[in-house]
């Protein structure tokens, strides 16, 4: 049983250390009018027709790249000229979105999806959550995050320590 539970007990941490890493990765935060960059990067060997990045809650989308440039046609209008990408030439499938001087209406889920030629289809690359805080501190979001999944690391921890007293106690050990 005890070189059952160990290693769970490893697992566990090391699960919850891929959860927090995870957040931090795709959540950015930041204060209103500052300019964001939100990263997303195609993995090589994929050949595109097209990108876009599109918003959870918006059926227009926040940009458009087809024939090396941005198509500005069905482009919602709350991001003409405040979106570019970072590289439009895309070296090393870099096509992260600069988001310039945002406010909190900004907040949402953002997601970047490429038009593969081979499959003729889309595909969605990754998610990024933004969150413009009105506060000062601009990674007080990052910081509840990571308490919180510290705070169910602990939870999780004592959780364990008390069911192998438990345990113990009802094999007569101790
Ligand atoms: C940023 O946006 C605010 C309104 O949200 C506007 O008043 C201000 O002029 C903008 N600044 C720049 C540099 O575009």
């Amino acid at each position: 049983m005890a070189s059952l539970t160990l290693p769970s007990l490893c697992w566990a941490q090391l699960f919850l250390f891929v959860v927090v890493f995870a957040e931090a990765q795709n959540t950015i935060t930041a204060e209103p009018g500052q300019d964001v960059v939100l990263p997303c990067r195609i993995p090589t060997g994929k050949i595109i027709q097209g990108m876009k990045w599109n918003r959870a809650d918006l059926d227009e989308y926040v940009l458009f790249f087809r024939d090396e440039r941005l198509d500005p046609d069905g482009q919602h209008p709350f991001f003409k000229n405040r979106v570019d990408l970072q590289d439009r030439k895309m070296n090393n499938g870099d096509a992260s979105l600069v988001l310039k001087n945002v406010t909190t209406a900004d907040d949402g889920s953002y997601s970047c999806n490429i038009f593969n030629k081979e499959t003729k289809s889309w595909e969605s690359i990754n998610t990024v959550s933004l969150t413009v805080s009105g506060q000062t501190g601009g990674s007080v979001g990052l910081i509840i995050g990571l308490s919180v999944s510290a705070g169910v690391f602990v939870a999780a921890v004592v959780g364990f320590l008390i069911y192998r007293k438990h345990e113990r106690k009802e094999r007569g050990v101790n």
